[in-house]
């Protein structure tokens, strides 16, 4: 049933938003109807909320007294492999009992890539140009097979991409994947406001501009989607959680799964040393003695430059945003109103001004609200970090060019597979710049460089750009 109009517009003004509620009086019939519609399912008092905090203000932090991340570090000696080993064990036998579920975020709008259509969509493969979505699906079908089990994926969209994303997905035959064993899951939006007065924009005269609700909509969406009771249905006790970019990403990797449970954590996390001090990723830190992550904009300088006594960085600790989160954990948090914290973000958003006219800001104008996932860190009882080599596991598609671009990607994965051609004892030639050439391994023939040596014949090389599929076993 149609929302009533007038105390909607009541509402609106008594929230603060005169703009909106204008907006909605000087509609009539549909348009009238549509927005609405769309304003009764805006929460306008959490808006008011937010403005008095963020517009017109620069986001401020309370940091908490901050020390170093406690995290289990890379192995160096025999011990700290027999420790892996065990806690690969017990991963594996996670996995075997089919007790893990992987949650892919993927509800983002890339905007710094500027791809058309959901990002893992992207053709970042550089001989066979599969896609992130069809890579992902590849390395669950292996893993599937690998440990015997179901191990269902769970896709986070949003309005945007939620229907194209299912296209593709449908389109390709999800991607040998039994359909039954993807579930999509529609995360939730907030408005954008304006920069200076907080009020809620529009993108048309009948629409309000909305956006992604941020990664940490994901707790919410996986209560509100029915995701959680249909994990609990089927015995998953552990969610793998990686975002979309990622093309190194170990999905389920059992040392991490191995080492989060036997520390009976609720939330776990990977990291990777930071390359220099400024590095733009989030650190991994105790605050309060809890972990947590700290923003890269937040670290302030002293301690972002802070070094121990071997010389390497005090806040080393990269979140590549790739966790284990309990099933039981979510549940907990999700009884009741969410308490992850908003943040804001200040970006350029195109909208009708009050003569409706469209407008496209060159500056930034507007304020878009998230929540981040790894700000339910600090409320689990136990967390785990674990160091991870970041040639190994981390190279994300961010940017249309240089650092964290299709580019870097892929000089990254030539090297990966170049070092498990290389341990398989198959040299690997470079190109005029230096770098292996391009090489492609599909997860269905080796899922790492063991396996890939025990795929190989003995005759094998590589003499030019190589793509390893299951049928041809050489391409390219
Ligand atoms: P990013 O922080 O890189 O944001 O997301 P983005 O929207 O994809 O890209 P930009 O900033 O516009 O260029 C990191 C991961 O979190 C997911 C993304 O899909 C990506 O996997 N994400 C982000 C969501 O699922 N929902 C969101 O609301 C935001």
């Amino acid at each position: 049933m149609a929302p009533a109009v007038d105390p909607l517009i009541d509402r609106c003004r008594a929230a603060g938003q005169p703009a909106l509620a204008d907006a909605l009086a000087a509609l009539q019939g549909d348009p009238r109807e549509r927005l609405a519609a769309q304003v009764a399912e805006i929460d306008l008092e959490l808006v008011a909320e937010l403005c008095e905090r963020f517009v017109g203000s620069e986001e401020s932090h309370q940091l908490g007294a901050v020390e170093p991340a406690d995290a289990i570090a890379l192995p160096e000696t025999e011990v700290d492999r027999q420790r892996d080993e065990i806690a690969r064990e017990r991963g594996e036998q996670h996995l075997g009992e089919g007790k893990v579920a992987l949650v892919l975020l993927a509800g983002g709008q890339g905007s710094r890539l500027g791809f058309e259509g959901p990002k893992g969509n992207f053709p970042f493969a550089p001989i066979t140009g599969r896609t992130l979505f069809d890579f992902f699906a590849a390395r669950i079908d292996a893993l599937r097979m690998r440990y015997d089990t179901a191990l269902p994926w769970f896709i986070m969209t949003s309005p945007v991409n939620d229907a194209i994303t299912r296209e593709t997905f449908a389109t390709a035959d999800y991607f040998g994947l039994d359909p039954d064993s993807v579930h999509f899951m529609v995360q939730g939006t907030m408005p954008a406001v304006d920069a200076t007065a907080g009020q809620i924009l529009l993108e048309a005269p009948d629409r309000v501009s909305v956006s992604p609700d941020g990664h940490g909509g994901l707790l919410g969406t996986l209560r509100r989607s029915g995701a959680l009771d249909l994990m609990a249905d089927s015995g998953i006790e552990t969610l793998f959680t990686f975002q979309v970019d990622n093309p190194l990403v170990r999905i389920a990797r059992p040392q991490f799964l191995g080492h989060h449970l036997f520390a009976g954590a609720e939330m776990s996390s990977i990291a990777v040393r930071k390359t220099v001090p400024e590095e733009n990723v989030g650190v991994i830190a105790k605050i309060d003695g809890r972990a947590g992550v700290i923003e890269y904009s937040d670290l302030p300088a002293a301690l972002a430059n802070q070094r121990e006594a071997d010389g390497r960085l005090s806040y080393w600790a990269g979140s590549i945003a790739i966790h284990c989160i309990e099933r039981g954990f979510v549940e907990r948090l999700t009884d009741g109103r969410l308490g992850l914290p908003f943040h804001r973000a200040l970006k350029k958003v195109p909208h009708v001004d009050a003569s409706g006219q469209l407008v496209d800001p060159v500056e930034p104008n507007g304020i878009k609200f998230e929540t981040f996932l790894f700000d339910a860190l600090p409320l689990a009882h136990a967390s785990v970090t674990l160091e991870a080599a970041r040639e190994e596991e981390f190279s994300p598609i961010k940017n249309a060019e240089g650092v964290d671009s299709p580019q870097t990607a892929r000089v990254h994965m030539n090297r990966l597979y170049a070092r498990w051609f290389e341990a398989a004892g198959v040299p690997i030639p470079v190109g005029a710049d230096g770098e292996p050439v391009d090489l492609e391994i599909d997860p269905r023939v080796a899922l790492n460089a063991d396996e890939l040596r025990d795929a190989l014949p003995d005759d094998f090389e590589v003499t030019g750009p190589t793509a390893l599929g299951l049928s041809t076993m050489v391409e390219g």
